[in-house]
């Protein structure tokens, strides 16, 4: 069957033509066409997203990548390229999509909304089903998918002979600007989330400290950019000194100050011992305010001292990767997990997947890792698209009312 998929929940306009054919063993895909419009450099000049602008976007991207998709997606169509005067647009007229998929939520309601309406019109039109998905289930089965190309899923649970499988139970670390949680998973489409962030994400404690630094939105990539000129700078240059035990000795440079004073970077890892499996990361982004806070009044500006403002982005990042990192060990251990998938825009970090490799070995653990590939981190419709259809091939969510399918920026897994 050809399906559909459309992603709208916060900056990036996604749509996805596939073909997918699949049955209780597994789903195979093959992406025809796959389109993404960022609005990262609009909201960039305000240093987040600004939900109404958000949707203007969407309103005027959805139309347009929907022909580039349509067009790429079925290149011999007959509506191709007809311009004259009275002539049908590609869109008009089904050209074999069985199925459209969209994101329902969780995300800002404004944009979620616009690609609803545009999906609802179209299944409408074509007279066809249409499927809501949860953005974080997206984010999770994003670790199966490719950016391009056919691609597999094992769904069987037993498998025999050389066939793959995936073992069950999953753990899932969902790290997003929107989310920090922990999933288990003991079978699929099957959710229990048994952690998460009790105030900031983990995503949005990069953009706020990433502000904080005057870096541009989205702080993420910027912060983790700094921080590994750092590591690399400091791993030419070994410092010498004090190096506290189960710490990234990196970290605990002394900064030299005015008046022969020095001043230790070092900042909390909130919540990392704590009995559960929540995370909070709000304390942490007020630390290195203060921080920044105490520097100036020794007369230290960050923002004019590149290797100070280095030097913090490292801690930042390592205070919140060690969390990530050993809250996820914890609930291997508990739950006995035989697969792990990290996902969500925070994946794409190169530290946190070194410090997850590095857990997993050190632990002598047989947990399958899994990262999304680099193209799908971030929010894309691809993801949406195969959460779709594996609820479709498992039953769930055949049929459903058009009317019931609404928007829901808080909507739970
Ligand atoms: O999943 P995503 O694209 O959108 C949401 O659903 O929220 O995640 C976006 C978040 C942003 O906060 C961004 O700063 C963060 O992912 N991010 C990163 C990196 N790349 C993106 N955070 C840390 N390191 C990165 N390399
Ligand atoms: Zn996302």
């Amino acid at each position: 069957m050809i399906i559909l998929s459309i992603e709208t929940s916060c900056d990036e306009t996604g749509l996805t033509i596939f073909k997918a054919k699949g049955n209780q063993n597994k789903a195979s895909f093959e992406i025809l066409a796959t389109t993404l419009s960022s609005q990262v450099k609009i909201h960039a000049q305000y240093g987040g997203v600004f939900p109404m602008m958000a949707k203007r976007e969407h309103q005027k991207n959805l139309p347009i990548l929907f022909k580039k998709t349509l067009k790429k997606a079925f290149p011999s169509s007959p509506a191709k390229g007809r311009t004259e005067e009275g002539s049908e647009d590609i869109e008009q007229k089904n050209p074999g999509i069985d199925l459209i998929v969209v994101t329902s939520g969780p995300g800002l309601e404004p944009a979620l909304w616009t690609g609803i309406v545009f999906a609802k019109e179209l299944a409408l039109k074509y007279k066809i089903p249409l499927i809501p998905v949860n953005h974080m289930e997206g984010h999770i089965l994003s670790v199966f998918a490719k950016n391009k190309g056919t691609f597999t899923i094992p769904l069987r649970r037993q498998g025999s002979g050389g066939q793959a499988k995936i073992n069950f139970p999953i753990l899932s670390l969902l790290v997003s600007g929107g989310h920090t949680e922990l999933v288990l998973m003991r079978d699929w489409l099957k959710y229990e989330v048994i952690g998460q962030t009790l105030d900031d994400a983990a995503g949005e404690a990069f953009d706020k400290v990433a502000r904080m630094m005057e870096l541009p939105y989205p702080g993420g990539p910027e912060i983790s950019r700094l921080a590994e000129e750092f590591r690399k700078n400091i791993s030419s240059s070994p410092a010498k000194g004090r190096i506290e035990e189960g710490s990234d000795p990196l970290a605990f440079q002394a900064l030299p100050l005015s008046r022969g004073r020095k001043i230790r970077i070092l900042l909390p890892r909130p919540m990392m011992y704590s009995k559960n499996f929540d995370f909070s990361f709000s304390g942490l982004k007020t630390a290195v305010l203060y921080l920044i806070r105490d520097l100036k009044k020794e007369n230290v500006n960050i923002l004019k001292d590149e290797k100070i403002k280095a030097q913090i982005a490292c801690e930042f990042e390592n205070a919140v990767v060690e969390t990530l990192v050993y809250k996820t060990k914890k609930a291997i251990e508990k739950y006995e997990a035989k697969t792990l998938i990290v996902a969500g825009g925070v994946s794409a970090n190169k530290h946190l997947k070194k410090e997850m490799q590095k857990m997993l070995k050190d632990t002598n653990s047989k947990t399958k890792l899994l990262f999304p590939d680099k193209k799908l981190t971030g929010d894309n419709s691809v993801m949406i698209g195969v959460a779709g259809y594996l609820k479709y091939i498992k039953n769930k969510m055949k049929n459903i009312k058009l009317d019931s399918i609404k928007a829901e920026g808080n909507l739970k897994l």
